[in-house]
């Protein structure tokens, strides 16, 4: 695997492999990576013949008060973990190599509606961020196809419809969430737990999960459930942000009537911010 750090390197390498008649698959992240990642590299391996990862820690998605000096930056150990999953090339830009010109003048991209609400309340501008660098990062390398974790539901979301939008030739692939033996989502974000919060993180996927066995047990007194669970991560130690069924695809407040859905929380264990979801399709 070679490793680029900037656009006109990358350019060309994937240049070559198109030359060669190869198909383009692309992981973006962050870094920091673990096995969710590896399933994200290994799922495009499996769909095409050269594979890119990105490692870039993107502070346009970062709030003032957000832990962008604090993440993780592990460029070995990730290299090494991208090699073992198949990958190709990694693309592992400065941030002057992303905003030559600054931040401020940077051109955005915005995706309203699906952007507002859940993560994007809390977390003003956030995924505005991501939709500006996950664009920036699908013109460098015009991917066949990209694959992105369904932990990050919303972002999925946000990404499907600005691929739509923008009318980008790219296939998107959710990958399915990988969990740790006791449910727990795995996330860069849970190497800041204390031993403690380790413990009481897995109740939250089982009040996800208590939550999904109601509805499709029958129950759609959403209010009544989403009361019990957000006593039960309470009772965990964790302070919820949201805990809500929503429409599984537009993310608009579940109806009754509604048959795809998504049960998807956001909750604080001590200052870590933890997320996760669960789709719920009522008709497979
Ligand atoms: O999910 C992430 O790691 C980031 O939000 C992404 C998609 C790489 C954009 O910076």
């Amino acid at each position: 695997m070679n490793t680029v750090k900037n656009v006109k390197e990358l350019r060309a390498a994937v240049a070559r492999a198109r030359s060669e008649g190869k198909r383009i698959g692309f992981v973006p992240t962050m870094g920091n990576l673990h096995s969710g990642h590896a399933a994200l590299v290994t799922k495009a391996a499996q769909r095409v013949d050269f594979v890119v990862a990105s490692i870039f820690v993107n502070p346009l998605q970062f709030g003032p008060s957000e832990d962008l000096d604090k993440y993780p930056r592990t460029l070995a150990a990730d290299q090494e973990r991208l090699i073992q999953a198949g990958c190709h090339l990694l693309f592992a830009p400065t941030v002057q190599e992303m905003y030559p010109d600054g931040m401020a003048v940077q051109t955005r991209v915005s995706v309203p509606h699906l952007s507002e609400g859940l993560c994007g309340a809390s977390r003003p501008g956030h995924f505005e961020g991501v939709a500006t660098v996950v664009s920036k990062l699908f013109n460098m390398v015009q991917p066949d196809l990209a694959v992105f974790g369904q932990k990050d539901y919303q972002q999925l979301a946000v990404i499907r419809a600005l691929v739509r939008d923008l009318n980008m030739p790219i296939q998107i692939i959710g990958e399915p969430t990988v969990r740790a033996e006791d449910g727990l989502a795995l996330s860069s974000r849970n190497g800041y737990l204390t031993a403690e919060q380790r413990n009481a993180a897995p109740v939250l996927y089982r009040a996800l999960q208590h939550v999904a066995q109601a509805i499709t047990g029958g129950e759609r007194d959403y209010e009544r459930l989403l009361a019990e669970a957000r006593a039960q991560i309470e009772a965990a130690g964790f302070k919820p942000d949201y805990f809500e069924v929503r429409h599984g695809i537009n993310l608009r407040p579940a109806t009754t009537e509604d048959r795809d859905l998504v049960i998807i929380a956001a909750a604080y264990l001590g200052t870590t911010r933890l997320i996760d979801n669960l789709h719920l399709n009522l008709d497979a």
